[in-house]
């Protein structure tokens, strides 16, 4: 394995996506409500605990993103993780904007409003804590406040060096 090392200004996004790739992360789908009542979502890998004591998570999303306006506008949002076979549903949450189409996404509002998708390997809901700088995108910090998880014998839908990949049965 060769190493390349860069000047830290010639890195770019498409240095940091190939790099960062080789880095097997699973698939979510992030919800919140606008202040409208509208449901929005968007898919996301970039998700973490962060501490245990306090509970609490977080997802890095693009300042640009109509999501991030909606959980900034009702400070909660619901971490929904992806299992095997939701390829579609997290080809239907990338989708820019108002992109995304909610007709056929089986769901139901939790608690906080958060919509919870039916069939999720997961979901963690969280109210916002605060959101941080990081750089193009914003660190948003979640409290955990109700989870709901499926039995062990499902299995988790992951992204691998841009494509979708799955856990192989032990
Ligand atoms: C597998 C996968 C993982 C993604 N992870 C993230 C992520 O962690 N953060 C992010 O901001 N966008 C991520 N995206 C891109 C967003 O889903 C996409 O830009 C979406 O259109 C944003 O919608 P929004 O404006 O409603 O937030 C990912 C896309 C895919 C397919």
């Amino acid at each position: 394995m060769g190493i390349t090392a860069f000047q830290t200004d010639a890195v770019s996004p498409a240095i940091v996506r190939h790099a960062l790739g080789h880095f097997a992360t699973g698939v979510t789908v992030v919800t919140s409500l606008t202040a409208g009542g509208v449901p929005v979502g968007t898919t996301a890998s970039a998700v973490s605990s962060l501490s245990l004591a306090p509970p609490l998570l977080l997802v890095c999303l693009e300042r640009s993103s109509q999501t991030l306006a909606a959980i900034r506008d009702s400070e909660a949002f619901a971490i929904n993780v992806l299992a095997e076979g939701q390829e579609a549903l997290s080809a239907n949450f990338a989708q820019r904007g108002s992109g995304a189409s909610w007709d056929d996404v089986s769901h139901r509002l939790g608690a906080t409003g958060n919509p919870h998708l039916d069939g999720a390997l997961a979901v963690l809901d969280c109210r916002l804590e605060h959101c941080l700088d990081g750089g193009d995108h914003e660190i948003v910090v979640g409290r955990l406040h109700a989870v709901a998880c499926a039995g062990a014998a499902r299995r988790p839908l992951l992204h691998y060096q841009g494509s979708y990949a799955s856990v192989r049965a032990a």
